[in-house]
C-alpha cells in the first residue's frame, strides 16, 4: 500500500485473517484535554504517546496562541508549559481545523479569560452546531457570538459564574466546556447527564490537581481552583483500535494483541457489543493511571457472527464506533439495528448518509432512518470506490469492509485517516494476512 496524499486513493485488498501485535497512538480524546488543561496549568507537563492524530494538535497550536510553550521533544514526548491561568489576548484566529472538540472544548476554556478571541475551522467544521455551548457559557454570563449558529465564532471574555445545567443532548464536549469555564468561575457548577458520556475531562482535571464531586448523575466543580503541572501518559485510543477489532472480528483464524490501550468503561462499550456478535476478548495487565484504566487485550473470533441492536443511551456511548459497526454489518448473521443516533448527521459529515452510500456501492441491501440504519446480515459485498467524504471514520470504517468484500476496494479522500489515526493504513496493512 502506498502512504496517503492529499486526495490520495488507497487501495484495499481483502484479507484471510488479521494476526500480530501493536501498541495504538495516544486516544484522541485525552490528548486534546491534557493538552488544554497543561496550557492553563502552571509549570511544565510532558505528555507521553500524545496522539499523533492533526485534531489534538489543533489544539496544541491554540494553546500556544494562547501563551503556552509547547515543544514536541526527539523522545517522541511534547512538553507544555502553562499560562498559569492567565492567557494571552491571541494576534491571530485560533484555528481549530477539523476539530469540533478543540473548537467547544477550548471555548469554555478561555471564555472566562478578559480578551476577544475568534474560533474558525476547516470546511467541515465551520457548519457543524455550535448552539449548544453558546447556551449554557451564555447562562455564566459569557458573551459569544456566532455565525448562523456556528463557526466562526468571537467570544468576549470575562469573568463567569457558576450555574447548574440538564445536557438536553448526550455530548462530552458540551460537558468538558462547562466543567472548564466552572473550574474558572464564582461558585459552584453542577453538571447533570441523562446518558454518562466518556468521563475524560473529570479525570484529568482531577489529575492537574482541581476536585470535583460526583454523585449518581451529576457532577459539581468549584470556581477558583488553580492546576498544577504534572507529566502524563496517554492511553492508546479505544476509536483506533475499534477498527482493528471489528477487522478481526470478520477472520475467525484472528489472533491480535493490542498493548496499553485505554479501557476507560465510558468508552468500553464497543467491547461488549463486539462480545455479543462473537468476538473473544481476554484483558490483561490492566492498571490505573490518573484514573484511567490501561490495559492489553488478546482478540481471537468466532466461525459464526451473531447481530446486535444498538440504541438509545449505547448509541451515545458508542457515537464514534457506529460508523464501522455499521460497515461490517452486512457480514454478521443477524445484521446489526442502529438508532437514536441523529447526532451522526453532524459529526464531521453526515454518517448516516455517508454510510448508506458507502454500503450502497459495495452492494449491500439496507434501511436508512433519520436517526440510524437497519443492515440485515448475511450479505456479499463487492469491492468498490468509497467516497470518504473526508471524514477520517468513513475512510477507515470502508477499509475494514473491502477486507471481506469479492475484490479491491479504493478509498477516495483516504488521507482523511490522519485527523485521527495517521498510521492507520500501515498498520492494517501489516497485521492483514493475504
Ligand atoms: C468527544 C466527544 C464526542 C465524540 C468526539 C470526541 C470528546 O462528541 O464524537 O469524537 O472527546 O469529548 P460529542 O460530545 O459531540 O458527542
Amino acid at each position: 500500500m502506498s502512504q496517503a496524499t492529499s486526495n490520495s486513493i488507497q487501495t484495499i485488498r481483502p484479507a484471510k485473517n488479521l494476526r500480530g501485535s501493536v501498541r495504538l497512538p495516544g486516544d484522541k480524546s485525552i490528548s486534546h484535554r491534557y493538552a488544554m488543561l497543561a496550557g492553563l496549568a502552571e509549570g511544565t507537563s510532558v505528555l507521553a504517546n500524545f496522539s499523533t492524530g492533526a485534531d489534538p494538535h489543533s489544539s496544541l497550536a491554540c494553546m500556544e496562541a494562547l501563551g503556552a510553550t509547547v515543544v514536541k521533544k526527539d523522545d517522541g514526548t511534547i512538553a507544555v508549559t502553562g499560562t498559569t491561568g492567565q492567557f494571552k489576548q491571541p494576534l491571530i484566529d485560533l484555528d481549530c481545523g477539523n476539530s469540533g472538540s478543540t473548537m467547544r472544548m477550548l471555548a469554555g476554556l478561555i471564555a472566562p479569560h478578559p480578551h476577544t478571541f475568534r474560533l474558525i475551522g476547516d470546511a467541515s467544521l465551520t457548519p457543524r452546531p455550535m448552539e449548544r455551548i453558546r447556551g449554557p457559557l451564555s447562562k455564566m454570563g459569557a458573551k459569544i457570538d456566532l455565525t448562523d449558529g456556528h463557526a466562526p465564532i468571537t467570544v468576549h471574555g470575562g469573568p463567569l459564574q457558576a450555574i447548574t445545567f440538564d445536557t438536553p443532548i448526550p455530548s462530552a464536549q458540551v460537558k468538558t466546556a462547562i466543567l472548564f469555564a466552572g473550574l474558572q468561575a464564582n461558585g459552584t457548577t453542577t453538571i447533570s447527564e441523562s446518558v454518562r458520556t466518556r468521563d475524560h475531562s473529570e479525570h484529568a482535571l482531577r489529575a492537574f490537581g482541581a476536585e470535583l464531586t460526583r454523585s449518581a448523575d451529576a457532577i459539581s466543580i468549584e470556581g477558583g481552583q488553580k492546576l498544577h503541572s504534572l507529566n502524563l501518559t496517554v492511553p492508546g485510543d479505544m476509536s483506533s483500535a475499534a477498527f482493528f477489532l471489528c477487522a478481526a472480528l470478520l477472520f475467525p483464524e484472528s489472533n491480535l494483541v493490542l498493548d496499553d490501550l485505554g479501557m476507560n468503561p465510558t468508552r468500553s462499550a464497543l467491547l461488549d457489543v463486539l462480545v455479543g456478535l462473537g468476538l473473544k476478548v481476554k484483558v490483561l495487565n490492566l492498571e490505573e493511571h490518573h484514573g484511567e484504566l490501561i490495559g492489553s487485550l488478546q482478540i481471537n473470533s468466532s466461525a459464526q457472527l451473531k447481530g446486535a441492536e444498538i440504541s438509545g443511551g449505547l448509541s451515545a456511548q458508542l457515537i464514534d464506533e457506529l460508523p464501522v459497526l455499521a460497515a461490517i454489518a452486512p457480514y454478521t448473521r443477524d445484521g446489526i439495528k442502529i438508532r437514536d443516533a441523529k447526532e451522526l448527521r453532524v459529526k464531521e459529515s453526515d454518517r448516516i448518509a455517508l454510510v448508506a452510500k458507502n454500503l450502497k456501492v459495495m452492494g449491500a441491501v439496507f434501511t436508512e432512518n433519520e436517526d440510524g440504519l437497519d443492515i440485515p446480515g448475511g450479505q456479499t459485498l463487492h469491492g468498490a470506490a468509497i467516497d470518504s467524504g473526508l471524514d477520517h471514520r468513513i475512510a477507515m470504517a470502508f477499509s475494514i469492509a473491502a477486507l471481506r468484500a469479492e475484490g479491491e476496494t479504493e478509498i477516495h479522500g483516504a488521507e482523511a485517516a490522519a485527523i485521527s489515526f495517521p498510521e492507520f493504513y500501515t498498520l492494517l496493512d501489516s497485521l492483514c494476512e493475504r
